[in-house]
C-alpha cells in the first residue's frame, strides 16, 4: 500500500468516554479534522454539553455505560443508523478510551470498584468491538486502544493496571486474529496525562485517607502520604490531552499505523525499565511502599 494519509472526510470513528479527558479532547480534535465523531458518553448533561457545541462532525451518542450490557447492542443500532444517514458503507475506527481506576493498596481495594473497572476497560469495550466488528471489516477499520506506557506493577494503582494488562493482551490478540480482514490493534501508551481524572483519584484518596479506621492507617497511611507527595510533584509534569488526540490522529492517518504510539511524561522511561532485571525493577518501586 503506498504511503500516502488516508484522508478523514466520509470516515467514521467512535470514541468511548467523550464526556471527559483524553476521550473528550480526541472527539473534539478529530471532528474539527474532518472526520465524524461517534461521542459515546454516559450521562445525557454530557451528550448535551457536546451536541451544545453545535459541530456539524460531532455526534454524541448516548448512553453507553460499558457497565451496563444493554446499552451495547442499542448503541450499535445507532452507529449503524448514523453510518446510513451519511452514505457510509462501514466504521474507520473505534477510539476504547473509557475507564476511570482508583489509587489503593490491594488489601484495600473495593471487590465492587474492581469490577465495575474490569467492565469498564475489558469486558465492555470486547463487547462492543464484537457488536461493532461487522460494521469495522465494512470500512476497512482499525481499533485504537489507550492504554498505559508500560506492563510493570507499581504499587497501588494495580485498579489502573490490572485491567491494562487485559487490555494489552485482547489488543494483542485481536491484532493477529483480525489480521485476515487487515484490522490492525494499536495500543495507545500513555504516560502522565493532565485530565480530570488526577484530581479526582488525588481527592478520592484524601477521603479514604481521612476515613480509614486507625489500624488501617497504621498499615498504610504513611506510605500513601508519600505517595500523594510523589503524584503531586509527578502530575506538574503532565501532558495535555490534546497532544494524546494527535497522537490518536496519526493512527488514523496512517495507512499502516504502529503497533504502539506512545506520547506523554513518564512513557518512554517505562520501556526502558522494562529491560531491566526483575530484581532491579523491585527494588525499584519497593522503595515506594
Ligand atoms: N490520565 C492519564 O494519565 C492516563 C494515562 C494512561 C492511560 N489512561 C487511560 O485513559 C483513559 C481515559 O482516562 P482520562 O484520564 O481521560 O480520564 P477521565 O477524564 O476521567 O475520562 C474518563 C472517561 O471514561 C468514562 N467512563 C468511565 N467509566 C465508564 C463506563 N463504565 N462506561 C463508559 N464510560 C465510562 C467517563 O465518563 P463519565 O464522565 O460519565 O464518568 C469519562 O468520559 C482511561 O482508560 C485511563 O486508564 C489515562
Amino acid at each position: 500500500m503506498p504511503n500516502i494519509a488516508i484522508p478523514p472526510s466520509g470516515r467514521s470513528v467512535l470514541i468511548t468516554g467523550s464526556s471527559s479527558g483524553i476521550g473528550r479532547a480526541a472527539a473534539l480534535h478529530l471532528a474539527g479534522q474532518g472526520y465524524t465523531v461517534l461521542a459515546t458518553v454516559r450521562r445525557q448533561v454530557d451528550a448535551d454539553a457536546l451536541a451544545a457545541l453545535d459541530h456539524p462532525n460531532l455526534v454524541p451518542l448516548c448512553p453507553l455505560d460499558l457497565t451496563v450490557p444493554a446499552h451495547i447492542p442499542a448503541i450499535a443500532d445507532r452507529v449503524r443508523v448514523e453510518l446510513e444517514a451519511r452514505g457510509q458503507r462501514g466504521l474507520y475506527a473505534v477510539v476504547s478510551s473509557a475507564g476511570v481506576g482508583t489509587t489503593v493498596p490491594v488489601e484495600l481495594m473495593d471487590p465492587a470498584l474492581l469490577r465495575a473497572e474490569l467492565e469498564a476497560r475489558v469486558v465492555g469495550p470486547v463487547t462492543l468491538i464484537q457488536a461493532l466488528l461487522p460494521l469495522l471489516r465494512a470500512g476497512n477499520g482499525r481499533i485504537l486502544w489507550i492504554a498505559t506506557p508500560g506492563l510493570i506493577a507499581i504499587p497501588y494503582v494495580s485498579s489502573i493496571h490490572a485491567p491494562d494488562y487485559a487490555v494489552n493482551c485482547i489488543a494483542d490478540t485481536l491484532h493477529l486474529e483480525l489480521h485476515p480482514w487487515d484490522i490492525p490493534n494499536v495500543l495507545i501508551k500513555c504516560g502522565g496525562i493532565d485530565t480530570p481524572s488526577v484530581e479526582r483519584t488525588s481527592r478520592e484518596l484524601d477521603e479514604a485517607l481521612s476515613t480509614w479506621p486507625a489500624e488501617t492507617l497504621a498499615l498504610y497511611g504513611d506510605s500513601l502520604h508519600r505517595t500523594q507527595e510523589r503524584l503531586a510533584r509527578f502530575d506538574q509534569g503532565r501532558t495535555p490531552p490534546e497532544a494524546v488526540a494527535r497522537i490518536i490522529e496519526r493512527a488514523l492517518l496512517a495507512p499502516r499505523p504502529r503497533r504502539t504510539y506512545r506520547i506523554g511524561s513518564g512513557s518512554r522511561a517505562m520501556v526502558l525499565l522494562k529491560f531491566l532485571p526483575q530484581p532491579l525493577i523491585d527494588a525499584i518501586f519497593t522503595r515506594m511502599v
